[in-house]
């Protein structure tokens, strides 16, 4: 898989690599001090995007319809961040949304755009605390801190632990390990080197969030690093960079650190979740597959029991997550597909 290819190489020649594809120069920067200058220091001339071939539209509309593929940072680029930022994803509008939500389940198609990142996110973190046996600590969490059989979106910001949780299973899976391709508009330089015009750059947030010089016990789940800890998904923190960073960093993060752990919270408030025919948690298949989101190659399959705050939580569940229910079952179902 290349993002673990690109890391076991960085280990090797160091953590700005060059490669050319064909006519194209591509670079990969795969560590923190990587990360700060591709995405601080030269952000304004690595802000281009690459379009993939397959896009069937033409730059300059691109530059005009899109967000994630828009070529250049431009004015129509900006107006729509812009846009996002106040009348999307501000505190307000999704407080506004989450009364709209209660109202009108049909309104979530605003939100299709973050569907696989999230779904994606969510399968990562029941695995994880399934395979680490830590549902029984989130849960404990949600009993002491929101005693109710109602989760509002607005209690999440009370469970510590469960954001923790949030947190380390996006380090240990991002769902974009490379973010999305950059494209340098201007020739620049990185760690001294020679960055050419037009060169695709990824950034390995896989790998720095692996990184054993940054983290201790990388390869460990454990949440409890990210309680009492300043670091955030800003993209402030170039260890910690599931969602990009600079100006191109996701606009759908105020929304996305909303919803995932509403979502887990009521997952786990709602059922006990168990693996079939009392397979040993330990044992739990991890292999990633690469793919537009870096997904489990084997799909995670578990079993409900419905618990005692069930009927409480299918208010919620018909409210907020009949969207994510589906969008998890289709993702389950091209998942066994897969499989076959
Ligand atoms: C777990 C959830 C999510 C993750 C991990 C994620 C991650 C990312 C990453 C890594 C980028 C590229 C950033 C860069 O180049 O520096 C990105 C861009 C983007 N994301 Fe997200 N995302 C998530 C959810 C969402 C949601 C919920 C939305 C909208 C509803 C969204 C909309 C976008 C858009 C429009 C862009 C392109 C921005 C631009 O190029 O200017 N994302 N996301």
């Amino acid at each position: 898989m290349p993002h673990i290819s690109m890391a076991n190489h960085a280990k090797a020649h160091g953590p700005l690599i060059s490669l050319r594809l064909g006519t194209r120069v591509l670079i990969v920067g795969s560590s923190p001090m990587a990360a700060t200058e591709i995405l601080k220091t030269n952000d304004r001339f690595l802000s281009g995007r690459c379009v993939p071939k397959a896009n069937p539209y033409r730059s300059q509309e691109l530059d005009r319809i899109s967000l994630v593929w828009a070529p250049h940072c431009t004015e129509g680029w900006k107006s729509l961040r812009a846009l996002c930022r106040t009348e999307l994803f501000s505190a307000k509008a999704i407080e506004s949304q989450a009364s709209m939500r209660e109202k009108k389940v049909a309104q979530m198609e605003l939100f299709s755009a973050g569907t696989d990142t999230t779904t994606t996110t969510i399968e990562w973190a029941v695995a994880e605390l399934i395979k680490n046996k830590l549902m029984r600590k989130v849960r404990e969490e949600l009993e002491r801190e929101i005693n109710k059989d109602y989760i509002h979106e607005s209690n999440v910001s009370q469970l510590p632990y469960l954001n923790a949780c949030i947190k380390e299973t996006l380090r240990l899976h991002p769902p974009a390990p490379f973010l999305v391709p950059r494209r340098a508009i201007e020739n620049c330089e990185v760690m001294n080197y020679t960055i050419p015009k037009d060169s695709q750059i990824l950034v390995n947030v896989w790998a720095t969030g692996r990184d054993p010089s940054a983290w201790e016990d990388p390869l460990l789940f454990k949440p409890e690093r990210f309680l009492n800890s300043s670091l955030d998904l800003k993209g402030h923190d170039y260890e910690f960079l599931p969602f990009g960073s600079g100006r191109r960093i996701c606009p759908g993060l105020p929304m996305a650190t909303r919803q995932l752990p509403m979502i887990l919270a009521s997952l786990i408030h709602c059922f006990d979740w168990s693996l079939e025919n009392n397979e040993d948690p330990a044992e739990l298949n991890m292999t990633e597959k690469f793919g537009i989101t870096l997904q489990k190659e084997h799909p995670l399959l578990i079993v409900p029991k419905k618990n005692y705050n069930f009927n409480g939580c299918l208010l919620t569940i018909c409210i907020f997550l009949i969207p994510a229910f589906v969008s998890l079952l289709i993702f389950w179902a091209s998942g066994s597909e897969r499989e076959r």
